[in-house]
């Protein structure tokens, strides 16, 4: 296998075949991701929820993202892996300036990231552009983004309504900005799938926003049906029915590549 590139993801897309993404945190499950098929392992910021047992991930700090792409990334290395690995820029560590996004980002692609994800629309274009300009490649989060949970009050369905409006116009400029990738979190089936057709260069990959999309993801631990709360609605227990974790994750890759996952009555939103 080839290691996964943009230009790889780009090709995956252009035959219609939909890119596969876990989150991971560590050496071992990240590498039993990459044996499983996985094409892009997302060490999420939501780590500060299933690692660190925080109630919400705007706790996590930049020393400890760094920490977890490292090992994630030695993961992939020993197993000689071929995943694209993306670090989240945890809250607080790219708000201030396009500089401390830079200074943030060089921080994780030091640590063995490929590309850095950040969330929010609107301001985090000239961020975004600032970073992809000085070659890091930039995923962006829209819909919910947890980082900002306070703010929007709750973790619940976003872009309804007028806000639909907003999205579609962010997401068009953070792709004009330079973004090869977006996480649609949480975000009704109809609109994520208008926008996967408006974004011809910025992948689309979902949670919980239907099966339209480009790519999916989903956190590790929620999909191995091990989770310390309640699993969203949007959430498959991939360990069903199978014996392992390797098992699990392939069903997972299996899944979204023949569009069983998501399933648009179960896991999304109208
Ligand atoms: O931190 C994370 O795991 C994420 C995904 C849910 C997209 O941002
Ligand atoms: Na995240």
């Amino acid at each position: 296998r080839k290691p996964i590139s943009l230009p790889r993801l780009n090709e995956l897309r252009a035959r219609g075949e939909k890119i596969t993404m876990l989150t991971a945190y560590d050496a071992t499950f990240a590498a039993v991701a990459d044996a499983a098929g996985v094409e892009c392992i997302l060490v999420g910021d939501s780590l500060g929820m299933v690692c660190q047992g925080l109630t919400s991930t705007v706790g996590v700090t930049l020393d400890t993202m760094r920490y977890h792409v490292e090992s994630v990334a030695r993961g992939i290395r020993r197993v000689q892996g071929t995943a694209w690995i993306i670090g989240d820029l945890p809250f607080g560590s790219y708000q201030e300036s396009k500089e401390q996004a830079l200074r943030s980002a060089t921080v994780l692609m030091q640590a063995g990231a490929h590309m850095v994800k950040l969330e929010g629309g609107g301001w985090t274009t000239d961020v975004v552009h600032f970073l992809v300009e000085r070659g890091i490649p930039v995923c962006a989060h829209l819909g919910l983004t947890p980082q900002t949970v306070h703010a929007l009050g709750g973790y619940r369905v976003q872009g309804r309504g007028e806000s639909a409006t907003q999205l579609r116009q962010e997401a068009i400029r953070l792709q004009d900005a330079g973004a090869t990738m977006v996480v649609l979190e949480m975000v009704p089936e109809p609109l994520s799938t208008a926008l996967t057709q408006e974004l011809p260069t910025c992948h689309t990959i979902g949670i919980g926003a239907g099966n339209g999309t480009a790519g999916q993801v989903l956190v590790m631990h929620d999909m191995l049906g091990v989770n310390l709360g309640k699993n969203p609605k949007f959430v498959h227990n991939f360990m069903e029915g199978h014996a392992s974790v390797l098992d699990a994750m392939s069903a997972y890759v299996a899944a979204v590549k023949n569009g069983t996952f998501p399933d648009n009555a179960k896991h999304a939103w109208v």
